[in-house]
């Protein structure tokens, strides 16, 4: 695929007017049929564009791309000098695997996104659906002096720095369930995957994953495959840009980092209440060797989820989380 073309053709493209194929192929210095042939290309990436008879082309409605500009621009000028790479794709397999890619050095401070992903991962080996120009695939990689072992409340401080900035873009009621899944009204909007490489005593390299789904519509061609509820942030908060939201959310993940270095995970605990979506639920965590039945207790200093059943309240580390009926 020419990924530029694309990007072309969908700039000169919009849903306000219809623009014949000659003056996008003047414009683009190509034939009609390269325009005509592109068109579909879009079609295929589940963009939609109508084909008005006698007249052309026009969006079936409008498709904001990313824009390194636009983002930078809704960086405050200290944290852009914080990033040390800002990287933006149309298409790549995950945007965590393409830092994961770049030499251990060069991932700290370096931002990537892309339009689509290919092989977006999940949490625990899941899919995650990544369609073109609809959401934001965001990865920051960070080198941390301290050792994997104690990184275990990174994953929830990326969740938090998310939902902190996506309420900025306007959105309100998020609550995460542990470990970091954002969710709105019992439905999935985003989540985070962190991948974590080096020494147990340090340092290490961590590359962090979000995905948020901002303007999804329904009838998006892959969607129904999505295996749970899941909404979108065009869905609460109307206009919304997906620049301002990238911007805002690379923004909370750069200060985030920072002041997690600084004071590690202590002083995130009283904004993990405020959004703990579990607390006080009865749910079901499914780990490696079993079940676990309970109430939701919050979590530890450390992050881990805190269960309380007939056997007292316990700490745990990992696992998936389902919930019941809140008491
Ligand atoms: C989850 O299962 O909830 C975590 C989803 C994380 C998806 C993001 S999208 C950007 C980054 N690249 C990936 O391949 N995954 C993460």
């Amino acid at each position: 695929m020419d990924e530029d073309f694309d990007r072309r053709l969908l700039s000169s493209l919009s849903a306000a007017e219809t623009r014949s194929g000659e003056s996008i192929a003047a414009e683009l210095g190509c034939s009609r049929a390269a325009v005509w042939k592109h068109v579909e290309t879009l079609r295929g990436l589940g963009i939609g564009v109508e084909a008005v008879a006698g007249q052309g082309y026009r969006l079936s409605e409008p498709v904001e791309l990313l824009d390194r500009e636009a983002l930078a621009s809704g960086l405050a000028g200290d944290t852009g000098r914080a990033l040390s790479s800002l990287r933006i794709m149309s298409t790549v397999d995950s945007t965590n695997e393409e830092l994961l890619r770049m030499p251990p050095e060069a991932r700290h401070a370096a931002a990537v996104l892309a339009e689509s992903q290919t092989a977006g991962r999940g949490r625990r080996g899941r899919h995650w659906f990544s369609p073109y120009a609809r959401n934001l695939y965001l990865s920051l990689g960070w080198r941390f002096d301290r050792g994997v072992g104690e990184l275990g409340c990174l994953p929830l401080v990326v969740a938090l720095a998310a939902c902190d900035a996506l309420e900025r873009a306007g959105l309100a009621g998020l609550v995460i369930k542990w470990p970091n899944d954002l969710l709105l009204g019992g439905k999935k909007l985003g989540g985070c995957l962190v991948e974590v490489s080096g020494d147990a005593s340090g340092p290490c390299t961590a590359v962090m994953g979000i995905g948020i789904n901002v303007h999804m519509p329904r009838a998006t061609p892959g969607s129904e495959a999505i295996g749970q509820a899941w909404t979108d942030v065009g869905s609460h908060v109307t206009g919304v840009s997906r620049n301002a939201v990238a911007a805002s959310v690379l923004e909370a993940m750069l200060n985030s980092m920072k002041r997690y270095e600084e004071t590690g995970f202590r002083p995130f605990l009283e904004r993990w209440e405020a959004r703990d979506g579990l607390a006080g639920r009865d749910i079901v965590l499914v780990t490696g060797t079993g079940r676990v039945c309970g109430i939701s207790r919050g979590i530890s200093e450390r992050g881990g989820l805190l269960i309380e059943n007939e056997a007292g309240t316990r700490e745990h580390l990992a696992g998936e989380v389902s919930v019941g009926a809140p008491r």
